[in-house]
């Protein structure tokens, strides 16, 4: 009688444990399932990708088209023609800095990286990049993180210093797009104190400010392509940190992002120069919580995350 009990207190233990590992494992499975079904289309992870030229063809005549006929930011033909001609990939040389430093940004990295779980071989966009080192937010991603990412610069002066860096990274001399399809803009570039203030001149808005911030008429013509565009050129819709410092054009960019359909853990926004609380109300909406406003010399960013970001640590 004695031996038969036991026996049957182990069986019921059995069960209870199998029944426990049976419970955890399908509450895991429908968690990992929910995710994949809001972002189905592509792999999470960055993959180097192939470019395919072709020296006779005339990509910027194309595009030109494209712009012409306003073409939806996922046409294939779009997506073919940025990650074949525009996009440009990381540097095979070593690093040609101008100071070795741990922390290049003007406060953003260490605040996203503590905050991010000091996350490894995660993905990054930089618009603008400026020249690639001075105030860079990817930077220390790039050195000490092992990301991959894309720098998006449209002063062709300061892609040029970029790609004397040699940077890790993928870069495209252009602009984000402020509209939903590619567009060819007049950029009106900065010079000297003011060299990194190179902004989109389509609007009054834009004039009024080129004016008061005393930055002087400069116009050159430059290719804008909508973010996710990008994104798609790349093979990815999962970006960990997206930098955005447009001088101005901040909204009108993220207005453009199908957010349904990409997934931007953090960003960091400028915000002195357009409305801090139409970015904030547009991206709460879009399930982001303002992290921090930064205000440091070279620095004026709001700092979002968004809330299902998976995190233990820091607030
Ligand atoms: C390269 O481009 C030229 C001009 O558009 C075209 O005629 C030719 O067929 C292309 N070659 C290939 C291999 O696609």
């Amino acid at each position: 009688m004695k031996l038969l009990k036991r026996r049957c207190n182990k069986y019921h233990l059995g069960f209870i444990l199998i029944l426990t590992i049976g419970i955890t494992f399908l509450t895991k499975k429908s968690i990992i399932g929910q995710t994949k079904a809001q972002f189905p289309d592509i792999s999470h992870k960055f993959q180097p990708f192939v470019q395919l030229r072709n020296t006779s063809f005339d990509y910027r005549e194309e595009t030109r088209k494209m712009n012409e006929a306003q073409v939806e930011m996922d046409d294939p033909r779009l997506i073919e023609l940025i990650r074949n001609y525009w996009i440009e990939p990381p540097s095979k040389e070593p690093y040609n800095l101008k100071k070795d430093l741990e922390d290049y940004s003007a406060g953003q990295t260490p605040y996203v990286d503590s905050r991010i779980n000091h996350k490894l071989n995660g993905f990054f966009i930089e618009a603008g990049a400026y020249d690639g080192e001075s105030s860079s937010t990817s930077l220390f991603f790039e050195k000490y993180r092992k990301w991959n990412g894309l720098l998006v610069e449209p002063d062709p002066r300061h892609y040029f210093t970029i790609q004397s860096k040699h940077r890790k990274a993928y870069r495209i001399n252009a602009c984000l797009s402020t509209k939903t399809y590619p567009i060819q803009v007049t950029f009106n570039i900065g010079h000297g104190l003011r060299e990194q203030m190179g902004r989109i001149h389509e609007t009054k808005e834009a004039g009024e400010w080129i004016q008061k911030e005393n930055i002087g008429f400069n116009s050159i013509t430059v290719q804008c392509f909508p973010l996710y565009s990008l994104l798609l050129a790349m093979r990815i819709n999962h970006v960990d940190f997206f930098t955005l410092d447009v001088e101005g054009e901040e909204l009108h960019v993220l207005q453009t992002i199908p957010f349904d359909k990409i997934n931007i853990g953090m960003l960091t926004v400028e915000y002195i120069h357009s409305s801090e609380e139409q970015i904030t109300s547009f991206l709460e909406e879009k399930g982001y919580r303002k992290m921090i406003k930064m205000r440091t010399p070279g620095c004026a960013d709001i700092i979002f995350r968004k809330n299902d970001v998976p995190f233990t640590g820091y607030e």
